[in-house]
């Protein structure tokens, strides 16, 4: 298999980049596939807490690029989940670190040893995100069902088109939309805008919705990707994304069924 390169990003922060780029990783991980999750959020750490391997690490993806040690010392190998790894983003203040060649050099390793390197980009459209999108095959956007993050994202898809390599070469980088945190009580009340809303604004192919759930809150707090447990909702709307990368045509989770039939069952116990 090719190594494919996919880049998790938003235009808007605090969509649920971070909380995405751990689900599918570990998710296509679960699958058998060999994967490497790098959080080039530099300065704002955060993916090695989701994936609960904060307490690992020793060095990080700005010292691997700047040769203050080699990239095998880098890589974190999950112990819980087979096939995943893990490179985690400096601490450093200076979020002008990251260089072109260096990205595309570490890329290009990477790429020999993995079949998915799942880039997890930093909020905003400066220098770090141009780094995280230059040499992505497929962009995940992920954004919540609101206008100004479907706005915000509507931009970074222009960028994407403008700034990566494939696009000044001119091929395509893949985009696939995701919503996140969709409340389907208040969809169907008319107050949050529905998938066809948002698609109707971004006019991209959707990958994913996935529902607003507390318990990814949870899941964060003890650094165990929701995938990992088997009876959640949003779990299996992550894995339904792993699995429409891995190119299976499959249904999207029916959100509003779900919460009816809920409803009506609690409605019997009254
Ligand atoms: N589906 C969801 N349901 C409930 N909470 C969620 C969901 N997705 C993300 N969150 C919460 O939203 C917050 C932001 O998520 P996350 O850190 O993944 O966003 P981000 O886009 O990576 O943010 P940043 O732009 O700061 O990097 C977190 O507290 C996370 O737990
Ligand atoms: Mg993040």
């Amino acid at each position: 298999m090719m190594a494919k390169v996919i880049t998790v990003t938003s235009g808007k922060g605090g969509v649920g980049k971070s909380t995405t780029t751990a689900n599918v990783s570990t998710a296509l991980a679960l699958r058998g596939k060999k994967v490497i999750a790098v959080d080039f959020d530099i300065g704002l750490r955060n993916l090695d807490m989701i994936l609960g391997l904060e307490n690992r690490i020793v060095y990080d993806v700005v010292d691997v690029m700047e040769g203050r040690c080699n990239l095998a010392q880098a890589i974190i190998k999950d112990k819980r989940t087979n096939n995943l790894h893990f490179i985690p983003a400096s601490q450093t203040k200076d979020k002008t670190v990251l260089d072109k060649e260096k990205v595309e050099k570490l890329i290009n390793e990477l790429k020999k040893d993995f079949d998915y390197i799942i880039i997890d980009s930093p909020a905003g459209i400066e220098s770090g995100f141009e780094h995280s999108i230059y040499l992505a095959d497929m962009a995940l956007v992920v954004t919540t069902p609101e206008i100004s993050a479907v706005r915000d994202a509507d931009r970074v898809i222009g960028i994407i088109d403008a700034k990566s390599k494939k696009a000044q070469n001119g091929e395509e980088v893949e985009k696939k939309i995701i919503i996140n945190r969709i409340k389907p009580e208040l969809v169907e009340k008319g107050e949050m805008l529905s998938t066809e809303d948002v698609l109707h604004i971004l006019a991209l192919e959707l990958i994913g919705i996935v529902p607003d759930d507390e318990e990814i809150v949870r899941s964060t707090n003890i650094g165990e990707p929701i995938v990992l447990s088997d009876k959640s909702l949003v779990g299996e709307a992550f894995r339904r994304i792993a699995r429409r990368i891995e190119g299976e045509d499959i249904e999207f989770l029916d959100l509003k069924s779900k919460k009816g039939i809920f409803s009506k069952l609690k409605g019997l116990f009254k």
